[in-house]
């Protein structure tokens, strides 16, 4: 295997962690933009150059670049609930141009750019895939949508050859965006919003960093767009009944309906936001029992070689025994 220069944005969070991980195991030279490059010391311990960046500071961007080969884009705006429209789209559209824009000053060879499966929104006609229309429902799907638009203009152009993979819900060791889900279960607290029987179709985290790996190397990948997600949906009953397994402790059973709590959401967004609190419940975290989310993988099977091998009982039993043994649960 050739060892290349490679960059990662996004590396001190779940998805860049892994993947600055992994790289670092198949002997790459990795550099990684921090915007706290002092807080790193697993990346350093992979032997990851760390460098101070941030998506909004042009400048800083096109020192982190220099002599790069491959740029691996993961960073984004996603976990802080709190954050307004304009935050989202300085860090997800204009921090994406800004890296794109160093990327082509610098001459880089591919541009590996991560976007999400939210682009799609609600899927009408399951299974979606790369063609359906786009239609995001919240204002980070936005920002991913616009994203994700931009960094292919630059491949249309022919300004730089760029891939965009869009990952299902990422979950796995280090996770901590399911964790609440692994907790309410646990701790038997949690209510299914709904009637449970939409689909969803997650990505175990080393499943998806093969599949942005074969998106770096891959020939055909140039100028493409990938779904990454898992082999097959499941419904929330079925996601949670594993859970509950992989925890030991009995399946939740308690429904309620779910349009009045989305309501109820709205309303809390609305009287929390000019004190700056965070709402303890917003309608992006009621989305996720309403949204019907079920891909069709083939094309980054068929082009890439993509096959996710972590069955969804592996993978929960992986990210239950880390919680576990971090003390989170
Ligand atoms: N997790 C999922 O289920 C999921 C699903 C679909 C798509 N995605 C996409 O996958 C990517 C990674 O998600 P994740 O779950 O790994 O996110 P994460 O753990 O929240 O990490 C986000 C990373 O982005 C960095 N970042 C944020 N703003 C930045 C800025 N202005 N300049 C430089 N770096 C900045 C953060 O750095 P700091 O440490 O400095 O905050 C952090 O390293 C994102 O693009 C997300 O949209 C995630």
């Amino acid at each position: 295997m050739t060892t290349e220069r490679v960059l990662v944005t996004g590396a001190t969070g779940f998805t860049g962690g892994h993947l600055c991980e992994r790289l670092a195991r198949d002997g790459h030279s990795i550099r990684a933009v921090a915007r706290q490059p002092d807080n790193c010391s697993d990346l350093r311990r992979w032997g990851v150059e760390v460098v101070p960046g941030d998506l909004r500071d042009p400048a800083s961007l096109e020192k982190a670049i220099q002599g790069v080969d491959v740029v691996y884009h993961i960073a984004a705006l996603f976990r802080p609930e709190n954050v307004s429209r304009k935050d989202m789209w300085e860090t997800n559209v204009q921090g994406t141009r800004n890296i794109l824009d160093a990327s082509v000053k610098a001459g880089v060879r591919r541009f590996i750019h991560c976007s999400t499966v939210g682009v799609h929104g609600d899927i009408k006609n399951p299974p979606g895939n790369e063609e359906t229309p786009y239609g995001p429902g919240d204002y980070y799907q936005e920002s991913k949508t616009e994203g994700e638009r931009v960094a292919m203009q630059y491949a249309a152009d022919g300004r730089l050859p760029v891939v965009v993979f869009r990952p299902g819900g990422i979950y796995g060791p280090g996770d901590l965006r399911f964790l609440k889900l692994f907790k309410g279960i646990k701790k038997r607290g949690f209510v299914m919003l709904g009637s449970g029987e939409v689909a969803y179709q997650m990505v175990y985290i080393d499943d998806l960093i093969d599949g942005i790996l074969r998106c770096g190397t891959h020939e055909k990948a140039v100028g493409n767009v990938y779904i990454l997600t898992g082999d097959t949906p499941v419904t929330l009953n079925r996601l949670v009944e594993v859970i509950a397994e992989a925890l030991s402790v009995s399946a939740p059973r308690l429904h309620v309906p779910v349009t009045p709590v989305y309501v109820a959401g709205f309303i809390l967004e609305l009287l929390c936001k000019p004190f700056g609190i965070h709402p303890p419940l917003y309608r992006r975290r009621v989305d996720f029992f309403r949204k019907t989310r079920s891909f069709d993988i083939s094309k980054a099977k068929n082009e890439l070689g993509f096959r996710p091998q972590t069955e969804l009982k592996t993978g929960v039993t992986l990210t239950a025994a880390w919680y576990t043994k971090n003390n989170l649960l």
